[in-house]
């Protein structure tokens, strides 16, 4: 059964007919990883996997939600202090607060929902469930708040009800997605644009590692948090835009760790211009390389890979692929992978059976589809 038959099938078991059917994508990022917050450029698109939730207000001041993929239910009101116990909640309850804070009058509602984006993969199913939510909450209770705002309200979400003090790229991309576009997004000014993608003679795939990252918390903040310390240090808001010579110049001040954590991100933004140039002339054994080095930083100075991963990029590389890297915030999750056609089907067999021998299971492989961002499904 198609995802959003068994939702609207399930909610109506639980709650009865009139819902009416939201989605948003989870999203990939060809390069620009840990850039959001450093007020740099990203460049995500959504994919085909996203969550499916059936709504309908049901004139009460509480909320009913059902998760199907975990089986569980969660009620809860709209005040501050009714913050339900299910961490899967935090998303919804986060999304009706962060949009009443925006002056949007919220009201009860019954909901269930369900998704098949990846959980943990570092695709955003969390930004894909807080932009359906905002997308849907903004209709149904005539909120009149602009795509940009609706992604904030996602990011606020995670901020303010999930531990996470991440950027704005997963929601952005969720909720402005388009079909076969990635979009380079400045996060400094917020000024964004769709680049179609079709490399010609290519495949884009990911790589699931299926080992579970857990930003929640500690090691992201800190990331950010190191990042923030350098670019007080030299005088700026953000470290977009900050050069060697000035990071050079302050080394003996702050820790290794930070200068480390700096000096990928000051190359991370070079390497997504090169990549946009690359684009534009069609160079994709150029995007791949800058994959590779974005790999290597992320591994080496930030810290966010894990041996699976480094392991995964090896292999492609052995294998003769233009370019892979860790994708999204790190800690386990997938490789993004840029693979010649005809060097795709040798890839896949090695790279599975290579990673079973070592750590006992097989990667799980995901075609990329870039789809569209938040909707009404008819
Ligand atoms: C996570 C965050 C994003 C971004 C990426 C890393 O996905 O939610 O804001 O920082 O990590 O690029």
């Amino acid at each position: 059964m198609e995802m959003k038959e068994k939702v609207a099938s399930k909610f109506e078991e639980l709650f009865g007919a009139g819902a009416i059917m939201y989605a948003s994508p989870g999203r990939i990022n060809l390069i620009g990883e840990h850039t959001d917050y450093n007020g740099g450029f990203v460049f995500p698109g959504a994919v085909d996997k996203g969550i499916v939730a059936a709504i309908r207000p049901n004139g009460t001041d509480k909320v009913r939600a059902f998760a199907i993929d975990l089986d569980q239910s969660a009620e809860f009101g709209l005040n501050e202090e009714d913050k339900p116990a299910q961490s899967w909640a935090h998303y919804i309850f986060g999304v009706c607060r962060e949009m009443q804070k925006r002056g949007v009058k919220v009201k009860g509602f019954d909901t269930a929902f369900s998704g098949d984006v990846p959980l943990g993969a570092g695709m955003s199913s969390s930004a894909a469930l807080e932009s359906t939510y905002a997308f849907a909450l903004n209709e149904l209770f005539d909120g009149n708040i602009d795509k940009f705002e609706l992604a904030r309200v996602g990011q606020s979400t995670e901020h303010n009800y999930c531990g996470v003090n991440c950027g704005i790229m997963d929601q952005f991309a969720s909720v402005f997605g388009k079909k076969g576009c990635l979009m380079r997004l400045d996060c400094r000014s917020m000024e964004f644009e769709y680049f179609p993608f079709d490399p010609k003679g290519y495949k884009l795939v990911l790589l699931d590692s299926v080992v579970k990252h857990e930003l929640v918390g500690s090691p992201y903040n800190d990331r950010r948090a190191s990042c923030e310390r350098v670019a007080k240090m030299l005088g700026q808001e953000f470290l977009r835009g900050a050069t060697m010579e000035q990071l050079d110049a302050v080394k003996d001040k702050i820790s290794d760790e930070d200068y480390r954590r700096a000096r990928y991100v000051i190359g991370e933004e070079r390497r997504v211009l090169d990549v946009c140039d690359a684009l534009q002339k069609g160079d994709y054994e150029t995007v791949g390389k800058r994959m590779y080095e974005t790999h290597w930083g992320m591994s080496k100075d930030y810290e966010v890979s894990c041996i699976e991963l480094d392991f995964l990029a090896t292999v492609a590389e052995e294998c003769g692929v233009s370019g892979s890297r860790i994708m999204g915030g790190g800690f386990g999750g997938c490789t993004i992978n840029l693979v010649k056609e005809e060097l795709y089907d040798n890839f896949i067999a090695t790279a599975k059976a290579k990673f079973a021998e070592k750590f006992g299971h097989e990667p799980k492989v995901y075609q990329v589809v870039i789809s569209d961002g938040s909707r009404r499904l008819e």
